[in-house]
């Protein structure tokens, strides 16, 4: 491993290189991160200068799987396959790594620090960024990871009908509508890492910022890593509130249609 980063001088990359480190420590103390669960990539193609522009690839041209024309010229850092949250958090540069979408848009090369292969999520991951910039959003983050409760109620058939999870959820306490006002969109169970999630995954997109692969896990999109983190956090929280209501033996009351509606109007939240 090389002892010079790419990050020495460049203050703003490695600001958002931080902010991942920062995020994938939660991650981990969460319990949302076992072994090497979970992956993020953020797309920094703002950060980049003429000098990482000209630097050589440390490997050769490497196919996404599919031709995304969004991303021709990006730049992306990324958790590295096989690679722990915990260890990202204290040595992101060993264990995620940036890449470089090529001119085709259908193959990347890694230019930065080390050639560390990018998660195996990355299908899903560049599908989301490419949809992302095709419509004009100002997202850059994407993070894939397991928080235990929302995985347990994507167990079972009656969370998993449309709206309803998000319905639930946002009624366990007003601020989850708040924070995350696109609720929460399901996939049903695809392979980890295929093509097929990663389509699936864009047309949830449309609706919301957070998505359930069915008993897999959760992806979420934001502005940055933290907002794409604290929408999942919050999710979780309403789970928890609503299990731990179970576990003392009742159903929880949920907040009421009229005290949902009177947080829709205040706080000026799509319906
Ligand atoms: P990676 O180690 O390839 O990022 O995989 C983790 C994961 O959660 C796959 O869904
Ligand atoms: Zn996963």
């Amino acid at each position: 491993m090389t002892t010079k980063s790419v990050l020495d001088s460049r203050p703003a990359l490695a600001a958002e290189v931080e902010k991942v480190a920062e995020v994938a420590g939660y991650l981990w103390q969460k319990g949302w991160a076992e072994r090497n669960g979970g992956n993020i990539s953020v797309n920094i193609t703002e950060h980049v200068d003429y000098q990482i522009r000209s630097m050589p690839a440390i490997t050769a041209p490497i196919a996404i799987g599919s031709t995304l024309p969004h991303l021709k010229g990006c730049y992306f850092f990324c958790k590295g396959n096989n690679k722990r949250m915990r260890d990202l958090a204290r040595r992101p540069m060993e264990n995620g790594a940036i890449i470089r979408i090529l001119d085709d848009c259908a193959h990347y090369e890694i230019v930065a620090d080390n050639p560390v292969m990018p998660t195996s999520e990355l299908p899903s991951h560049l599908a989301m960024h490419n949809h992302l910039i095709g419509r004009g959003s100002d997202y850059k983050a994407a993070l894939h990871t397991h928080p235990i409760d929302l995985i347990a109620m994507s167990h079972t058939p009656k969370f998993l009908e449309k709206d309803v999870l998000s319905n639930l959820l946002w009624s366990m306490i007003p601020e989850t509508k708040a924070f995350c006002p696109r609720g929460l969109g399901i996939i049903p169970y695809q392979l980890p890492g295929s093509q097929a999630l990663a389509e699936a995954t864009l047309r949830e997109l449309d609706d919301y910022d957070v998505v359930m692969w069915e008993k897999h896990g959760v992806c979420a999109v934001g502005k940055d890593i933290f907002e794409a983190f604290d929408q999942v956090d919050v999710l979780s929280k309403s789970a928890q509130i609503y299990i731990s209501a179970r576990c003392m033996g009742y159903e929880p009351d949920g907040m009421s249609h009229e005290q949902m509606q009177e947080m829709t109007r205040a706080f000026n939240l799509p319906k």
